[in-house]
């Protein structure tokens, strides 16, 4: 139920990032996200009918948990939680841009690339956290040797991260799923090719039986 608290780390193996151009591919691509078994998404503010496409997955899309994601300011914040964004994710973890997700009162995956920055969110009261981006800032290596000095941490690696690739994350103790665009190719998009799409997510949710 909208409104009712969700934690995107717990609901499937990967959560498809995407970046919408047209606002009319929103509530199509979120069904077959849904349809092949990935209920979360992560839509990026990154195009101008963001919040339109989020807007219009939550009204339409029941199954689906849709979630704000490259929110970097306040006003972001404001404007996710308003068009029916269930959890924010950022790509970094300024002082201002947490305490304003905090407030939000949704969940937060803010995002982490050095030990200091996962530290600092400790310090805040938050577990659970973005490795970005994951594969350019020591990928699988990275969460091995931080999950020895900080093992309360749970990440969410995205950047980089691919089909081929995401098992290696997964069979990590502090990786609770993983993140990525590799779902819905922009081609797909545009040629309205949801079959595609809704393999691709079959494929993924069946990284972790
Ligand atoms: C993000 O913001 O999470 C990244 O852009 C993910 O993109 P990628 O999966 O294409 O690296």
């Amino acid at each position: 139920e909208p409104g009712d608290p969700v934690n995107p780390l717990d609901l499937a193996p990967v959560i498809p990032v995407v970046v919408i151009d047209d606002v009319s591919t929103a509530v199509p691509l979120a069904r077959a996200l849904v349809a092949g078994g990935l209920p979360v998404i992560e839509v990026t503010l990154r195009t101008p009918v963001a919040l339109d496409a989020i807007e219009r997955i939550a009204a339409e899309v029941p199954q689906a948990v849709v979630g704000a994601g490259t929110v970097r300011t306040r006003a972001e914040v404001t404007d996710a939680r308003n068009a029916g964004s269930r959890f924010l994710v950022s790509p970094g973890c300024t002082p201002r841009l947490v305490s304003a997700a905090l407030g939000s009162g949704l969940a937060f995956l803010p995002g982490v690339a050095t030990v200091s920055e996962a530290m600092s969110l400790l310090e805040e009261g938050i577990t659970e956290m973005k490795f970005f981006p994951a594969e350019a800032a020591g990928g699988v290596p990275f969460l091995k040797s931080i999950g020895g000095p900080l093992p309360q941490v749970r990440f969410c690696p995205t950047g980089g991260v691919r089909l081929a690739t995401a098992p290696d994350y997964l069979a990590l103790p502090n990786v609770a799923c993983v993140g990525g665009t590799w779902l819905t190719p922009a081609e797909a998009l545009k040629t309205g090719d949801y079959a595609r799409i809704e393999a691709l997510a079959a494929e993924a949710a069946a990284l972790r039986p």
